[in-house]
């Protein structure tokens, strides 16, 4: 309420003050009651990997909810029941929540016109020069816009650059007339999911809510709490944007130490992973995993979001990133060094890339280190063949991509790749060579020339 107060003073009279009090708390009520009963309609803009889970938590919550989607393909397919993304439990909730008529999707704006409630749930990537592309989430927040009410609560659940809860407030005033935390309620709800546990965590992680006036970001906690469990903090809506951006940093340039920890391992002929089980035995002292790379939709960029709206240069951070993006090219140094070893020209070798996607049991290759691999190797081999159980376009069967081959990459630790019997699958490769960039072999199996990143040796 202070933050309300403080911006209508600057623009409004005491006198219209009074009176505009009055309405707000008039709406406020109304809307706590319509959020409390679920009477609230809700529509969510944008149902790819956060969007479309949390629009089946609110549906199985009890609220009508519309998901707004520009891919027509999507809509068409949720509809007839099917998700289009991976994610344990997806197929049973969504039916739950269209089979209680509680959930549907849309591609079209008049479905969404005079909601109570939008959350923005589109990507925020970055352009081939690091920058912040927005436009996506600018041309969520002009559908928003164009199609709100006086009233609606707006919810910005993308991860963004700070301060961008208020450019978008400002967007909406531009386009419709609408003055943020006056004629609308505002928040910034960053969504701290992570793929492969998504239902858990919407329920149990704790949630940061940064609101544009304090009832803004009271109205969306009684909304969160419709299904949240974890404690939710309310801050104000740049406050939350840094938290969300510091939170995956603090995640990147930690990666980024552990893999200059695994570079320098190589020198000194140690192995890192060992050294680490070691270090972390300190009470105080928790290194993270070292790797092919850091990739998803989030690590990689996040870091960036949030140095572009600074006004001077960060060094740590940015060179955290560098270090990370680099890793892929050490994977091909050690390719390359193992081929030479028993003698095979580059321009002659068949390599096999086992797992695109950036993680583990996913099928998501957003920004994956595995596809930085390929593209770092596929002018200097012969052939490079890929194989991913998650990931279509890529082999049926790792025998299949295997066959004739003369080296093998371990890019993603699926759980799929952690016991296979390496001797045995040897069999099929013209030359046997193995590579692992994710500790997943621990003991080199017989017969084979093995690398793995961080275990010392070149
Ligand atoms: N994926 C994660 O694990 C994760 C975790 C935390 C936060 N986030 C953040 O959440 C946001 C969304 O990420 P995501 O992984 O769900 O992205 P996504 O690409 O999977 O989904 C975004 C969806 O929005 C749709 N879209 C784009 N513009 C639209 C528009 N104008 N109107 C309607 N639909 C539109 C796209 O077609 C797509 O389906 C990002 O800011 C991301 O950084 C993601």
């Amino acid at each position: 309420m202070r933050n309300l107060l403080g911006f209508w003073i600057d623009t409004i009279s005491w006198k219209n003050l009074k009176f505009r009090f009055l309405i707000s708390f008039t709406w406020v009520e109304k809307m706590k009651d319509r959020i409390i009963n679920k009477s609230a309609e809700i529509a969510v803009i944008g149902l790819g990997y956060i969007g479309l889970p949390t629009a089946i938590m609110f549906a199985n919550a009890g609220f009508n909810v519309i998901g707004y989607e520009i891919r027509k393909e999507v809509v068409e397919k949720l509809n007839s029941g099917n998700s289009h993304i991976i994610e344990p439990e997806i197929d049973d909730l969504l039916h739950k929540a269209i089979d209680r008529g509680r959930l549907k999707a849309t591609s079209n704006k008049d479905d969404i016109r005079g909601k109570d409630v939008y959350l923005i749930c589109v990507q925020t990537p970055l352009r081939d020069d690091k920058t912040p592309d927005l436009t996506y989430l600018e041309e969520a927040v002009r559908t928003v816009a164009e199609t709100m009410k006086k009233g609606s609560l707006v919810v910005i659940e993308s991860t963004i650059p700070p301060m961008t809860t208020l450019k978008m407030g400002r967007l909406i005033e531009e386009i419709r007339g609408f003055k943020a935390g006056v004629d609308f309620y505002m928040v910034h709800a960053p969504e701290r999911v992570m793929p492969g546990r998504i239902f858990k965590e919407l329920v149990y992680n704790s949630r940061i809510i940064g609101g544009v006036t304090e009832e803004s970001a009271e109205l969306a906690e009684i909304l969160y709490r419709s299904f949240a469990k974890g404690q939710i903090f309310r801050t104000n809506s740049t406050t939350s944007e840094m938290v969300k951006l510091m939170e995956n940093t603090f995640r990147d340039v930690n990666i980024a130490l552990a893999n200059e920890f695994a570079l320098l391992a190589h020198q000194y002929g140690v192995n890192i992973f060992e050294a680490i089980e070691l270090a972390n035995t300190h009470p105080r002292v928790k290194i993270h995993t070292p790797g092919i790379g850091v990739g998803g939709h989030c690590l990689p960029k996040d870091p960036y979001l949030l140095l572009s709206s600074a006004k001077e240069d960060f060094g740590l951070i940015q060179k955290a990133r560098e270090i990370n993006e680099d890793m892929p090219l050490f994977a091909k140094d050690l390719l390359m060094n193992a081929l030479k070893m028993i003698n095979i020209p580059p321009e002659e070798a068949i390599v096999v890339v086992l797992g695109l996607a950036y993680k583990g049991d996913s099928d998501d290759i957003r920004n994956s280190p595995a596809l930085a691999f390929v593209e770092g190797i596929k002018e200097d081999v012969k052939e490079v063949r890929s194989y991913d159980p998650y990931v279509k376009g890529t082999h049926e069967t790792l025998e299949e991509a295997l066959k004739g081959a003369d080296a093998a990459v371990i890019a993603t630790d699926h759980s799929q790749f952690k016991n296979l019997d390496w001797e045995k699958i040897g069999s099929l490769m013209r030359n046997k060579i193995l590579i692992d960039g994710r500790y997943i072999v621990k003991t080199p199996p017989k017969g084979f020339v093995f690398k793995g990143l961080g275990r010392g040796e070149y």
